[in-house]
C-alpha cells in the first residue's frame, strides 16, 4: 500500500449547498487519518463555500481552462478556482473526454495551465469497453498519459505529489463493475513505466490513482494493489458514511 495515499472524492454534477453537511463529517473523519490525503471536487458552486468550512481536506475544481481569462462563457480558469478556494483540479474526465470532445492536447494545456496558477492537478485517463475488448487497453491508455500529461519542464520547479494521474476504464464508471485487481497492477505499471519515460526520476513524485466504482468493499483490495496511490471515488463520495469507510480503508495499518 502506498505510504501516502491519496483519496478524491469526484461528486461530479451532484450537490447543492445542503449537501456541504457531508463534507463537514468527512473533513472531521479525515483528520482522524493525517497519513491519507483526502480530497472533494464538488460542482464549481460549492468549492468556495466548502474550502471556507473544512480544514483537514482539499477542495478541487474538476475542470478548467487553459485560458487564464478571456472571452470563453460559461469557463472557469485555474486562477478562479485558486481564488475561491480551491488547490487542486481534475482534468480530462473521461466525461469531460466524451461530453466536451477534449482532445490530449487540450487536456495538456489545462493541466500545464492549473500547474502554472499554482493548482495541484489530477489527469485521468482510461480505455473504453470496446477498447479493452479489442486489446487495445495498454496502447490507448499510454497514448493519453503521453499526450495529456503536463511537460517535464512544466514540473521541473514542482513539489512532489502536485501530479496525479487517475486510470478509471471508462466502463467501470459508475457501473458497479469494478476491474480485476490483476488488470489494475498491469495498467498502474503500464501507466507508470510512461510517467517514467517523461518525467524520469521526478516520476516518483506522481501518484496513479485508480477510478470506476470504488466503494467501502472494495476499497482495501484496490488500495493494496502494488502500484495503486490512491482512489478517485464518483458515487461513493456522496455521502459521508460511504466515503469515510474508503479512508478508514485507506488509513487502515497506516495510523
Ligand atoms: P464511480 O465511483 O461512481 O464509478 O465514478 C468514478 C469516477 O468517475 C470518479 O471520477
Amino acid at each position: 500500500m502506498h505510504a501516502n495515499p491519496y483519496i478524491v472524492g469526484n461528486w461530479k454534477m451532484n450537490g447543492t449547498r445542503a449537501m456541504l453537511a457531508e463534507a463537514r463529517a468527512i473533513d472531521r473523519a479525515a483528520a482522524r487519518y493525517p497519513a491519507v490525503q483526502v480530497a472533494l471536487a464538488p460542482p464549481f458552486t460549492l468549492i468556495h463555500a466548502m474550502a471556507d468550512e473544512v480544514s483537514a481536506i482539499g477542495v478541487g475544481g474538476q475542470d478548467c481552462h487553459a485560458q487564464p481569462k478571456g472571452a470563453h462563457t460559461g469557463d472557469i480558469s485555474a486562477a478562479m478556482l485558486l481564488d475561491c478556494g480551491a488547490d487542486f483540479v481534475i482534468v480530462g474526465h473521461s466525461e469531460r473526454r466524451k461530453d466536451h470532445g477534449e482532445s490530449d492536447a487540450e487536456i495538456k494545456a489545462k493541466a500545464e495551465a492549473a500547474l502554472a496558477a499554482g493548482l495541484g492537478v489530477i489527469v485521468c485517463v482510461g480505455e473504453t469497453l470496446e477498447q479493452r475488448d479489442a486489446g487495445k487497453a495498454e496502447k490507448v491508455v499510454g497514448a493519453q498519459v503521453d499526450g495529456s500529461l503536463p511537460s517535464a519542464e512544466a514540473i521541473a520547479e514542482l513539489a512532489p505529489g502536485k501530479v496525479s494521474v487517475a486510470y478509471e476504464p471508462v466502463w467501470a464508471i459508475g457501473t458497479g463493475r469494478v476491474a480485476e485487481v490483476a488488470d489494475v497492477i498491469a495498467m498502474h505499471a503500464a501507466i507508470r513505466l510512461r510517467i517514467e519515460a517523461a518525467y524520469g526520476e521526478r516520476a516518483d513524485g506522481v501518484r496513479i490513482l485508480y477510478g470506476g466504482s470504488v466503494n467501502a468493499e472494495n476499497a482495501s483490495g484496490l488500495l493494496e494493489a502494488e502500484g495503486v496511490g490512491g482512489a478517485l471515488v464518483g458515487g461513493a463520495s456522496l455521502t459521508a458514511e460511504s466515503f469515510v469507510a474508503i479512508i478508514a480503508a485507506a488509513g487502515a495499518e497506516r495510523d
